[in-house]
């Protein structure tokens, strides 16, 4: 079995304590994925594994053995990161990558008609997406530097 990072294979580790994401910033150098805290509370870690967003930091390498894993390296280019550019939804950058993997991640929950803790009519299809809403979607990944209404704006945008 091999895991596929970004449309190439690679080898699972043979340590299975290494996690995902330092599999792919230290083994890989696949840098763009970053390091929070390193305990499932920031989202700076988001990667998609098999299409879906998770937390790389909680999530063990050889879970993604057989399985397809993309990062913002693999998302190039990306309408979201233009949106983010152009609504400055950033200032370091530093939660950028996972803002921009949760957010295309999200956004296909949206589409398959997932609902969140605030979506009022759960039989809408497709749910509507306000601010709200993509606050609640987002709310997992946290920006140090205040830029939430930048990323919010990016999100709509693109959602439009
Ligand atoms: Fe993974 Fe913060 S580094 S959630
Ligand atoms: Fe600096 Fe979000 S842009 S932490």
């Amino acid at each position: 079995m091999a895991i596929e990072v970004n449309g190439a294979d690679v080898a699972a580790p043979d340590d299975p304590r290494v996690s995902l994401l330092d599999l792919l910033r230290d083994h890989l150098h696949l840098t763009g994925t970053k390091v929070g805290c390193n305990q499932g509370a920031c989202g700076a870690c988001t990667v998609l594994v098999d299409g879906a967003r998770v937390l790389s930091c909680l999530t063990l390498a050889v879970q993604a053995d057989g399985r397809t894993v993309t990062t913002i390296e693999g998302l190039d280019p990306h309408p979201l990161q233009a949106a983010f550019v152009a609504h400055d939804g950033l200032q370091c950058g530093y939660c950028t990558p996972g803002q921009i993997c949760a957010a295309v991640a999200m956004l296909d929950e949206v589409r398959a008609g997932v609902p969140s803790y605030v979506t009022e009519d759960l039989s809408a299809d497709p749910v509507a997406l306000s601010r709200e809403e993509i606050r609640e979607r987002m709310s997992g990944n946290l920006c140090r530097c205040g830029a939430h209404n930048g990323i919010i704006d990016a999100i709509a945008e693109v959602a439009a």
